[in-house]
């Protein structure tokens, strides 16, 4: 019986990359586990099947792409997890579309795009599910910031998906003012350089040379600190580089 046996956990963005790899995580350690991906049912139909294997209680999932307006699909996607498997007493937001661009090219619909699926999407998903772990006394929220954005810092080329990213600290440090007591906490791992099935040759040239080591970082490096950081309700309102000590 898995440390979270008895916790129903929804991923968003589940069904690849970092997101996938803390799935496979939770399902291995007892949760039962609603996965949520964007368009392809190929990676959907992968997620569940390795879920499974993983020795996952009840696996679900569905797509669900996330578009403006940002509140609607988060209402959505909650109103279909309940549906399928309950509330989640375990929020993880992995889906964070990263753009490169400098701060004086940077177009407005960039802006806007940015904000809304780095910030804005997960302050209402986190807004409307915290109400059911405040009243069953018991919650976890992870949220995944950028590298690099444990601090207020300056980037050359991710301006504005950095600046929505490294505001997720605010928003982690106020469900744990607000709902640390009820037994609900909320922090955000900041990864390294992290090859994926999504990353181009251009990104993984530009990941292995730039991460300490030579190497980038793996998805499950991630998953594992993740499910530490569930497991022990120590960590609240924390921002957490996991990164093996990068500066980009
Ligand atoms: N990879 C890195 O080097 C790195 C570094 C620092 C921080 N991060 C952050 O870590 C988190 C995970 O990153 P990642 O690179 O593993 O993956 P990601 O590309 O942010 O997420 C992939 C997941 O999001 C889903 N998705 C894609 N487009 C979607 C849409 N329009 N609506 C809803 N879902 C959509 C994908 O489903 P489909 O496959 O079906 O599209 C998949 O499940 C992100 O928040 C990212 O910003 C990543």
């Amino acid at each position: 019986m898995g440390i979270f046996h008895g916790k129903r956990a929804l991923v968003v963005g589940g069904t690849g990359g970092i997101g996938l790899a803390t799935a496979l995580a939770l399902a291995s350690r007892g949760a039962a586990l609603t996965i949520h991906g964007g368009n392809s049912a190929e990676r959907l139909g992968r997620a569940i099947e390795q879920a499974r294997l993983a020795g996952g209680g009840a696996v679900t999932g569905f797509l669900h792409p996330v578009q403006a307006p940002v509140e609607d699909a988060a209402a959505s996607i909650l109103e279909r997890t309940a549906k399928i498997n309950g509330s989640p007493d375990i929020l993880i937001l992995a889906y964070g579309p990263f753009k490169r661009c400098t701060v004086q090219d940077t177009t407005a619909a960039q802006w806007r795009f940015l904000a809304e699926h780095n910030l804005i999407f997960p302050g209402i998903m986190v807004s409307l599910a915290i109400h059911d772990m405040i009243n069953r006394g018991w919650g976890r929220i992870l949220l995944f910031g950028g590298s690099n954005t444990a601090e207020v810092r300056g980037f050359t080329t991710t301006a504005a998906y950095s600046a929505a990213k490294t505001a997720l600290g605010t928003l982690a440090k106020s469900v744990a003012r607000n709902a640390g007591e009820k037994g609900v906490s909320c922090n955000v791992i900041c990864p390294g350089l992290t090859d994926t099935e999504y990353s181009t040759a251009q990104e993984r040239k530009y990941n292995r040379e730039r991460s300490p080591g030579g190497s980038a970082m793996a998805p499950e490096e991630i998953a594992l600190a993740a499910v530490g950081i569930l497991e022990n309700p120590a960590f609240n309102g924390s921002v957490i580089p996991v990164d093996r000590g990068l500066w980009v």
